[in-house]
């Protein structure tokens, strides 16, 4: 294994009801900034809980964070974190909300432009909002995790910041709140956690390690839950395994010890930047097709994965062949689960897959070093 450093500071209060945990976890601040995104929250009750919850403490609301944030959020938030001297930012949704929230947490104390300096130049900073979180939609981990997402559009970039100040002071987690996610969303989460763990899976070291072990165990346990969830959406073993799962899956322990890759991400990004699809399914679009693109050099790695995660034998087949039935296996899984696994099943042309690929940054990984021209071959061949 590669060294490493590994902190995660989440309380995490995962049970039937963690809302009714909210007003402790709050005692000690006064003026609650409550983000949350287009309405859901309203339709499901979760909303008047939340509220029931917060008590006297003084509340400001940012509602209306869209998939895909936007920066206008971020800059709105932190008007009315100044304005009203807030001390504490609750989200309440999923990884939009959380990560519009992680946002305008970075961005409170920041003298200048957030965009910029966070998401483009990746500053340091030396002080954050403290936030916690209320999970309503599982898969991208944000709950758990120190990163967070954010799209300009006036650039069509969409891109990242993390820093250690902006883990969340608590995340509460109810996996009955996410039974009201409709399918496709549901369907797109899972794609995400799955994703996530392959990021770090295909990347050094190949050799036998604890953290690939943890990842196999978390994609084989994520194939079987997601097939009970897909017909029974208030199953409540397959609901909360996969809750649980999606945290695990990019808080950082599958990545101890490891290379990260997140190519497929960069790719997504840019896809959801363009043409505003949920992020899962883009994933179940780029990932396969990256994949294939990189495969070479890592018979062993691709042998085992298709045995332990998909209980294949790749026999005599050569490096090519096993590869290919691997990324098979995966592209036939997200199928199973009504996702797209091309371009054009989603309405996406090529004219616009230059322009993408000369607007999504290079960079080298373990197991690639894609250029523009690659990122536009991906793209192409996702068609
Ligand atoms: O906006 P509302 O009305 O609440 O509806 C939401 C939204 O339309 C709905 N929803 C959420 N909980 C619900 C519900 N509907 C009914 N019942 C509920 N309980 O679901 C829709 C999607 O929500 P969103 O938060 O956008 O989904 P997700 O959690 O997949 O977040 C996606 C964003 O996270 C980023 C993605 O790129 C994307 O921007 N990611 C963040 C990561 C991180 N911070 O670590 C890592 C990921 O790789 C990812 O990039
Ligand atoms: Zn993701």
């Amino acid at each position: 294994m590669k060294s490493f450093e590994f902190k995660n500071p989440v309380k995490i209060i995962f049970e039937i009801g963690a809302i009714e945990r909210l007003h402790e976890e709050i005692k000690d601040y006064h003026n609650i900034l409550f983000v949350y995104g287009g309405g859901s929250i309203k339709r499901t009750g979760v909303y008047d809980r939340v509220i029931k919850e917060l008590g006297d403490k003084n509340v400001v609301e940012l509602s209306g964070i869209v998939p895909n944030p936007e920066t206008v959020k971020v800059y709105e938030g932190v008007e009315l974190c100044k304005k009203h001297d807030i001390d504490f930012i609750l989200a309440v949704g999923g990884g939009s909300v959380i990560d519009t929230v992680k946002a305008i947490s970075s961005a409170r104390y920041l003298n200048g432009d957030f965009w910029q300096k966070l998401y483009i130049d990746h500053e340091d900073i030396e002080k954050a909002l403290p936030f916690g979180t209320i999970l309503t939609m599982v898969g991208t981990g944000s709950e758990m995790n120190s990163g967070g997402v954010i799209t300009n559009p006036d650039v069509k970039i969409k891109c990242s910041y993390g820093h250690e100040l902006l883990f969340p002071q608590f995340s509460l987690l109810d996996p009955t709140l996410t039974y009201t996610v409709p399918r496709e969303q549901m369907v797109s989460g899972i794609i995400d956690m799955f994703s996530h763990l392959m990021e770090t899976y295909f990347s050094l070291p190949d050799e036998d390690n604890v953290s690939d072990s943890i990842a196999e165990a978390l994609m084989a346990g994520i194939i079987r839950n997601a097939k009970v969830a897909y017909v029974d959406m208030e199953n409540y073993d397959a609901r909360s395994n996969l809750m649980w799962t999606a945290s695990l899956a990019i808080n950082g322990l599958t990545a101890a010890g490891k290379g990260e890759d997140w190519q497929s991400h960069t790719l997504e990004h840019t896809l959801s930047a363009y043409y505003h699809i949920p992020h899962g399914l883009g994933l179940a679009i780029v990932h396969p097709h990256y994949l294939k693109y990189v495969y070479k050099g890592h018979f062993k790695k691709w042998k085992r994965f298709l045995k332990v995660v998909f209980d294949t034998d790749a026999n005599e087949m050569n490096e090519e062949e096993t590869a290919n039935l691997a990324i098979e296996k995966i592209t036939e899984f997200f199928k199973s689960l009504g996702a797209p696994t091309k371009l054009s099943e989603i309405g996406i042309d090529d004219s616009k897959l230059r322009e993408m690929a000369e607007n999504t940054m290079e960079f080298k990984v373990d197991y690639s070093d894609l250029k523009h021209e690659d990122i536009y071959n991906i793209y192409k061949s996702a068609l």
